[in-house]
């Protein structure tokens, strides 16, 4: 029998060489929000570009960018029209093959973002598809099917959209007569597509390598868990919704909630299905032609967004044959209390490494209210699905220091980490966005039941005193920019040694210089029940000692340790409430 694992020691060291993907600070970046070149109010590629330097200067390895291929916007180009090019808007092939090149010259791998599940409905397949009508190979990409009750003018079956309304859509044939149905998780302009089918399977390894080859070193993978559905389609009385969106939709026929306890959540047929794993046994196969001595430094990779009751479930998809890694949703979703912090911590590790895995750490990101914005709720609120004028407004200064605070903390823990562009200036979300501007198709498919993802969407501010705060040249940008966001510009915080940017660049730095990414973690006995205190230390290395003080004594730290950094100012060499100091 093994030992069982010591409740102290969750995770071992892992060698120094191991691949870059095990221990990878990966940056986040939302191209219509970063930065704008032409002044058009909306980011674009050539944005990026001029701003790689600064990323360099963060300290990040790799950055992934959200989509930015030819798209009707209607999903902010997650439903997208061609996979091989760039929206104008954004930019055009050439400025992304600049963006690859720049980037490698700076050492910063890119990954890109891909849509397996839907294609817009913009895409030459799906003009195809109504055309060519029912029973035609160029239907049999996509999900449709022909309506029930007795005219055929019900839908298929009794799925609801995740934004909210049904799952399906009628279309009308080419003679103008009331059609077939199509699926849609998603908006109405994003068609699933039919995975069972071995001309999806094919197309998407072309379109892999299409990217592969122009340079990209992987793909973040958009709602992997979705791609096959259950066979019959059978109903399924509760609301569509991923991990957290659970909840009335809004709409006459919203299906019963769904329980708002991820661990006993049940999955419905369109999601996590067996059949996935083999897809992405397929396109570990494809990456891995594009690095056949295998070295570790050549390695391109998946990163699944799955949104998954249990760790357990996630680490499915990262299986040695299948994807390198995925986002550790358990974290982010984790409340502010320093033992669901810890359990989460613990199963994060344990289950990656059953599977021989890293573990991702991840706060934020395009679909989220911004962790600034998230902690400056009361301790224990359910994750907000938007926060608008008429909600209960955060706290934005416990909400700044308690994220500081956990990005501190995360940043000591072993695995890969992601950032999401803005969070390293401590930019809280928009909260009072005015709703004629709000752009999320989850708004105004749940009528503004649900408030959406506009805010934690919007542009950067990089200069203080210019108009649009420097995000381009001049004053537009496609979401307004809330008056806090001037203090909080990149050129304000530039040197200023309190300020959030230099926080993240110090604790990159540092990160790196003692290789906390490929480190074990053991968990130091004899603190409060308040307190998460941890040894990061690598095989051969000087341990860093990370102590979390979540509760409201000030607390005395251990003799003999040197500062390395702190998320907020000491108390008389005390550490007060919602601050975190690594040690060493
Ligand atoms: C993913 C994306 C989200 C998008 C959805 C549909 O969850 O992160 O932004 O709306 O998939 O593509």
């Amino acid at each position: 029998m093994p030992e069982p694992p010591d409740p102290a020691d969750p995770h071992q060291p892992i060698p120094h060489s191991a691949p870059w993907w095990r221990h990878a600070v990966i940056y986040q970046v939302y191209p219509r929000s970063f930065a704008d070149a032409d002044g058009d109010g909306i980011g674009d590629l050539p944005g990026v570009t001029s701003r790689l330097p600064y990323l360099a200067d963060l300290g990040v390895d790799a950055v992934w960018l959200s989509p930015f291929y030819v798209s009707p916007m209607a999903d902010a180009g997650y439903d997208v029209a061609d996979y091989r090019d760039v929206d104008p808007l954004f930019g055009t092939l050439a400025d992304a093959d600049e963006l690859i090149a720049r980037a490698h010259e700076l050492g910063i791998r890119v990954l890109v973002d891909l849509v397996p599940n839907h294609t817009s409905d913009e895409h030459a397949w799906f003009r195809e598809a109504l055309a060519a009508g029912p029973g035609s190979r160029e239907r049999a990409r996509y999900v449709f099917r022909d309506g029930s009750g007795p005219d055929g003018s019900e839908p298929p079956n009794n799925w609801k959209s995740v934004f909210g309304g049904l799952a399906w859509t009628r279309v009308q044939e080419a003679d103008g007569s009331p059609g077939q149905w199509y699926l849609h998780l998603f908006d109405d302009k994003q068609p699933d597509l039919d995975w069972r089918n071995p001309e999806v399977v094919e197309e998407f390894h072309d379109v892999l390598r299409f990217w592969l080859d122009r340079g990209v070193d992987g793909f973040r993978v958009d709602v992997a868990h979705s791609l096959v559905k259950a066979e019959g389609l059978p109903d399924w009385t509760v609301r569509t919704g991923m991990l957290g969106d659970q909840g009335e939709d809004g709409t006459e026929d919203a299906g019963e909630p769904a329980t708002t306890d991820p661990r006993t959540k049940e999955l419905g047929p369109m999601w996590d299905q067996e059949e996935v794993h083999e897809i992405y046994r397929g396109w570990r196969r494809v990456l891995e032609e594009y690095n056949p001595s295998g070295d570790p430094d050549q390695d391109r990779i998946l990163c699944a967004e799955a949104w998954l009751p249990s760790q357990e479930r996630t680490m499915r998809y990262v299986r040695p044959d299948e994807m390198h890694q995925a986002f550790n949703f358990q974290f982010l979703e984790m409340s502010w209390r320093a033992e669901d912090v810890r359990e989460v911590v613990d199963t994060s590790l344990r289950a990656a490494d059953e599977v021989g895995a890293p573990t991702t750490w991840v706060l934020s990101n395009h679909d989220v209210v911004r962790h600034a914005s998230r902690l400056g709720l009361p301790v224990g609120s359910p994750r907000p699905n938007g926060i608008g004028a008429g909600s209960e407004q955060p706290n934005p200064v416990l909400g700044l220091r308690r994220a500081r605070a956990a990005t501190t903390l995360m940043m000591a823990l072993p695995g890969s980490a992601y950032v999401y562009n803005g969070e390293e200036l401590g930019l809280p979300d928009h909260t009072a966005l005015p709703d004629r501007l709000r752009q999320d198709p989850a708004f105004h498919r749940t009528a503004g039941v649900e408030l959406g993802r506009d805010g934690c969407r919007v542009p950067l501010p990089w200069v203080a005193d210019e108009p649009s705060y420097g995000f381009g040249p001049g004053p537009r940008s496609w979401l307004p920019q809330p008056l806090l966001y001037g203090p909080l510009a990149a050129d304000r915080q530039e040197g200023v040694s309190s300020s959030t940017l230099e926080l993240y660049r110090t604790l990159l730095r540092l990160r790196r210089e003692h290789d906390l990414g490929v480190g074990g973690l053991h968990w130091e006995g004899g603190w409060g029940p308040d307190v998460l205190a941890f040894r990061n230390a690598r095989e051969d290395g000087r341990p860093v000692t990370v102590v979390a003080n979540l509760g409201e004594d000030l607390l005395d730290l251990p003799e003999g340790l040197e500062v390395l950094v702190a998320s907020g100012r000491l108390e008389d060499g005390r550490l007060p409430q919602d601050t975190t100091v690594w040690l060493a």
